[in-house]
């Protein structure tokens, strides 16, 4: 597989470096940033959408796929950013957000206005008898799912924010729109293409049930057809681009069939099943504890279950749209770094391709705003009313947003100590993260121990040991409730991952004759090899054993 020891970048663009000092990053500020990722030594970069758009949603409501948000700068900085990046050997991959169109689009202008073949480009519906919606369906930003258009005198579906029209793929014009689309910035030189929530795009029945309504649109009736459609009208008539499907609510079966090999829809998928063992009863905005053990056996579920079925992960712990992991998976405070590195380690050394968002390379955490004003989120803020209305107090609120917002993870890259953490000359858009002076780029290069020293270690390992890139994954203390640990193995190498997940001292029987493994990556002085071992807080290590070992 040509893709299996990338690694991938993602940058949030409005929150990573701002050239101008409007207060909000732009395509410039990213370029000037390019070094430092030829330092990390990652292969893609992915930047969430930059294309023209109200930004209700922060640019996943695209208003023209052709043009780019004036506030992020021009098509030539477009095109100077990818030459730029392609003479650092770094692929540019774009984010498509071809589930919905905003509002502000033209073909929804033209549909609102009347045009038949446009309103064709959507979902419009008559409501039922009294004038409900058509279905009980929830918009996953809190809410119901439709939306009455006076001028056309019907509903019409968004599952996320009502300035977020679905489209309707059945009709073949709207699917060459999209293919035309990922053709145009093939054209411009773009490598990679992230498809935003691309199992949605099939709805089946319009009904409604005593659910949400998710079963009716995820993974849909025609969803595969669909990618299969798409790959050859476009990304797959080049044999190196690089795609990834982000799939909300899936299971491992159709991921088997986006992702597999030859199977001509995607070369990888984003599941989320493993960053929802800390939402109670299945409600993100209803806080507990992660449960590790659950989280352990989805990891190793999908990595046992892709594996079998020849099929291929994306592999993260960090987003745009998720709290900061080393907030919640680990000790932003007392282990801040031995945790950060903990959870990288798990991450980079399984069968699959790594992401790395922006920050998560040093450490940053969540930000935890103490107040609702500083909130920029159009989900945060939907969650907001909604627990208000359920008679949740303002300080339990904030608690819950503090954990469990998107914007923790929206806040300013840090880059430095100094005022803004050197993102901005200006006022930021969003407030940047109280820890800036600590955990900052230029401190972290500074440091050897640093977290970012660890991410490029893990990043050159995948690169130097094809058993990291391609080797089977086997998993290890499977009963294990404190400690995750694997092998990957291929030919007579093998890599042996042990990472303990709490702030207590474990201790683990590996189970196997421990003779010939090699410390490679740690995240202690000093760690002893043994088949017995007791890990200290947020250990990790990342053994190797092999007839011929290169450094
Ligand atoms: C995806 C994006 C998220 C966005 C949503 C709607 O989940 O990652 O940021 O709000 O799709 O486009």
């Amino acid at each position: 597989m040509s893709f299996c020891d990338k690694v991938i970048y993602q940058i949030y663009p409005k929150s990573f470096c701002d050239s101008k000092g409007t207060g909000c990053g732009d395509i410039k500020g990213v370029i000037s940033k390019l070094d430092y990722l030829q330092y990390l030594g990652v292969d893609f970069v992915w930047l969430t959408p930059i294309f023209c758009s109200p930004q209700k949603d922060n640019g996943y409501d695209v208003a023209d796929y052709y043009n780019i948000e004036p506030s992020y700068g021009t098509m030539e900085d477009v095109e100077t950013m990818i030459a730029e990046a392609d003479k650092r050997g770094i692929g540019v991959m774009f984010d498509m957000v071809f589930n919905h169109t905003s509002t502000s689009h033209e073909w929804f202008a033209k549909a609102v206005a009347g045009d038949k073949a446009y309103q064709d480009y959507y979902f419009f519906r008559n409501g039922d008898r009294v004038g409900k919606p058509p279905t009980n369906w929830v918009s996953k930003f809190g809410g119901s799912a439709w939306e009455y258009e006076p001028k056309v005198g019907k509903h019409y579906l968004h599952l996320f924010d009502k300035t977020q029209a679905d489209l309707n793929w059945t009709n073949p014009q709207v699917r060459q729109e999209m293919a035309a689309v990922v053709n145009f910035w093939r054209g411009k030189g773009v490598k990679g293409f992230r498809f935003d929530v691309v199992n949605l795009i099939s709805k089946g029945a319009f009904e409604s049930d005593g659910t949400d309504g998710k079963r009716f649109y995820t993974d849909g009736p025609r969803v595969h057809r669909h990618l299969q459609e798409l790959n050859k009208d476009s990304f797959g008539q080049d044999p190196d681009c690089v795609t990834v499907g982000e799939m909300s609510s899936t299971t491992i079966q159709h991921c088997l069939q986006y992702a597999g090999a030859g199977k001509n829809e995607l070369s990888m998928v984003f599941s989320f099943h493993h960053l929802k063992v800390d939402y109670k009863d299945g409600n993100k905005w209803a806080l507990k504890p992660f449960d590790f053990v659950g989280l352990k056996q989805l990891l190793f579920d999908w990595q046992i279950w892709m594996q079998e079925g020849d099929a291929w992960n994306a592999l993260f712990w960090n987003n745009h749209d998720q709290p900061r992991a080393v907030s919640r998976f680990g000790n932003d405070e007392k282990y801040g770094k031995q945790s950060a590195k903990m959870l990288a380690t798990v991450i980079h050394c399984l069968r699959g391709t790594p992401y790395i968002y922006q920050g998560e390379e040093i450490g940053m955490t969540n930000a935890c705003f103490e107040g609702i004003e500083k909130y920029k989120d159009v989900e945060s803020h939907n969650a907001y009313a909604l627990l208000k209305e359920k008679g949740v107090g303002e300080k339990e609120i904030l608690r819950i947003l503090g954990e469990r917002s998107r914007d923790n993870a929206r806040t300013p890259m840090q880059w430095d100590g100094s005022k803004n953490a050197g993102f901005t000359a200006g006022t930021p858009w969003i407030e940047v993260c109280k820890n800036y002076k600590k955990i900052n780029v230029k401190k972290s290069k500074k440091d050897k121990d640093s977290v970012l020293e660890h991410y490029r270690s893990l990043i050159q390992l995948r690169k130097k040991h094809k058993v990291i890139a391609e080797g089977r994954f086997v998993p290890l203390l499977d009963g294990h409730k404190r400690v995750l640990a694997y092998l990957r193995v291929l030919g007579d190498v093998s890599v042996m991952v042990v990472c303990n997940f709490f702030d207590t001292v474990e201790v683990c029987d590996m189970g196997v004759d421990m003779a010939g493994y090699k410390v490679f990556l740690s995240n202690y002085k000093k760690s002893v090899v043994h088949r017995h071992m007791a890990l200290r807080p947020y250990e990790s290590l990342v053994l190797m054993k092999s007839q011929d070992i290169r450094e």
